[in-house]
């Protein structure tokens, strides 16, 4: 789960996938990382605590890192937040990104319309609490296609 910052949006992704995942029965090690350094080693930011533990998800362990190349060999998928985020990504990945491997978390949930997770950083306990269930929602999608497509 990658977004710019890896304070705000995907810490809440890995805590949401994690949980769901888990729930699903799936052994699936979930992580995130940003396109951007300005907060490594920082735990995500404190309205992204209080709306992961409003839904019972603990996130204050994460810690704050930077997305590298690396990513794209270590993990199956790669969801983005939004498109700059993806563009990023790609410049940061160089040869070793993965054009099958790298989706806009959106996309599971509206296919085609390459919509953003809005970013919440300047916004207040409605904008995180519209952000979670935007990945909440997403990531729900994203199991059932999964378990469908291992019934194929
Ligand atoms: P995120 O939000 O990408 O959802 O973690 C942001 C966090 C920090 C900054 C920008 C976006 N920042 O500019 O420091």
């Amino acid at each position: 789960m990658v977004c710019l910052g890896n304070i705000c949006r995907s810490p809440l992704a890995e805590g949401i996938l994690t949980q769901q995942a888990a729930q699903a029965g799936l052994h699936w090690l979930v992580d995130s990382a940003g396109t951007g350094g300005w907060h490594i080693g920082n735990p995500p930011h404190l309205l992204s605590q209080k709306v992961a533990g409003q839904h019972g998800i603990d996130i204050s362990a994460q810690k704050c890192r930077r997305f590298v190349a690396e990513d794209m060999q270590r993990f199956d998928r790669v969801y983005f937040m939004d498109e700059d985020n993806y563009k990023d990504a790609r410049i940061i990945a160089g040869p070793l990104w993965k054009n099958d491997k790298a989706k806009l978390l959106l996309n599971e949930l509206y296919p085609g319309q390459n919509l953003p997770v809005p970013d919440p950083y300047y916004g207040n306990d409605t904008d995180y609490e519209h952000v979670f269930n935007l990945i909440s929602k997403a990531c729900e999608a994203l199991i059932s296609r999964y378990q469908s497509t291992l019934k194929k």
